[in-house]
């Protein structure tokens, strides 16, 4: 099997997941070349023995590479990602895809014209929890799903904010972080039909906001809330829940409720909730199930997957036009929320 050459563009923080994702999977995969315009990172590159540039263009013209991956900050993703596809490489691109739903249909259509695949960096795809919660609640085992609860209620540190781009609407925990959950809600849940919103910014008087509050419709007619802020000090969010970030200590409670007309189940450490016996009423006790799971690495998932699409013998997992899906019920948040307006997204 020849080894698949990856390009990184934009060598921050999530990068470090990335190329220890590379270094786990040496024997298919080799970074050739970092681009990066802060001087920084060429320290970086030369101690991972390959050749830094400022700028995107002139790594892909110096470097053949089959594959690019796009971490700079989620306003700049779509002038590399076009870079990388017009050189010929497929692109394993961060979440979101863009900051913007007509910057992610300008990658869409360069994605077909040029025949090249475009992977999004949902990586809780990649997670046994999250295939598992959709067999559950599309399986029918909850009967017909009701009602869905969720919230990510975290506290970054003062210092995340010192980058200026983080400071943005862009970098709010709406586009950077709900977009997660989103994901994972029509991914378990179906097509998002309708979103409502309101935003506040009670702590920062920055441009993002500090927390978020919304209704949601999904197809199949059940009905979703969602509490959202990245300045409260809580135990509920997916990263506390499952301790997958090195940087976020575990709390192990769950943050997601998916509740049917028969069962109920609490995610991402995932517990069923169902009645010891009919009737399936409030009558009888609603006894708990843990359902287990082993753990998974999402990164290195996610890269041998790319590797796959690469090859040609895998198509993308969550590929732009499905990533855009995401982003549009996402960004529908900040709509709502501006105009006051349920947004109706189309189908
Ligand atoms: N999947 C996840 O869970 C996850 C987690 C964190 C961040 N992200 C996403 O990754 C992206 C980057 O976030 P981060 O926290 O690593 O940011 P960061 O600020 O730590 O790093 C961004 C890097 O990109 C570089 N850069 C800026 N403009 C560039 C350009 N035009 N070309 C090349 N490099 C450029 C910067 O110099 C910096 O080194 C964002 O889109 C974010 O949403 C995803």
């Amino acid at each position: 099997m020849e080894t698949v050459r990856l390009g990184l563009v934009g060598a921050g923080s999530i990068s470090a997941r990335h190329l220890s994702a590379i270094e786990a999977l040496a024997d298919e995969v080799a970074l050739v070349a970092i681009a990066d315009p802060s001087e920084a990172t060429a320290a970086r590159a030369a101690s991972l023995g390959v050749p830094w540039f400022a700028q995107t263009e002139a790594m892909l013209a110096a470097v053949p590479c089959d594959g690019v991956i796009v971490c700079t900050p989620t306003e700049h993703h779509l002038a590399p990602t076009l870079a990388a596809l017009d050189a010929g490489a497929h692109v394993l691109v961060e979440k979101p895809i863009c900051a913007t739903v007509a910057e992610a249909q300008a990658v869409i259509a360069r994605s077909e014209a040029t025949g090249r695949h475009v992977l999004v960096g949902h990586q809780r795809r990649y997670y046994p929890q999250v295939e598992r919660a959709r067999a559950i609640v599309q399986g029918g085992d909850l009967g017909q799903l009701v009602a869905v609860s969720g919230q990510w209620t975290l506290r970054k540190p003062d210092d995340y904010y010192t980058p200026d781009w983080r400071k943005r609407w862009q970098a709010g925990p709406v586009l950077t972080n709900l977009i997660h959950d989103m994901d994972c809600l029509r991914y378990i849940c179906g097509e998002v039909l309708s979103v409502q919103a309101e935003v506040s910014n009670v702590v920062h008087g920055w441009e993002k906001e500090d927390a978020a509050a919304l209704v949601i419709r999904f197809e199949g007619g059940a009905l979703g809330s969602f509490i959202l802020s990245d300045q409260t000090t809580s135990p509920w969010s997916w990263e506390m829940a499952l301790g997958e970030n090195r940087s976020i200590p575990a709390s192990g409670q769950n943050a997601l409720r998916f509740m049917g007309h028969e069962a109920s189940l609490e995610f991402p450490n995932l517990t069923l909730w169902r009645n010891d016996g009919a009737p399936c009423d409030w009558t009888r006790p609603v006894q708990r199930e843990e359902v287990p799971l082993d753990a998974a690495d999402p990164y290195i998932a996610q890269l041998r997957h790319f590797a796959e699409v690469i090859r040609g013998v895998a198509a993308p997992r969550i590929d732009a036009a499905d990533a855009a899906r995401t982003l549009a019920a996402t960004v529908a948040v900040l709509d709502s929320a501006r105009t006051g307006a349920r947004v109706v997204l189309a189908q």
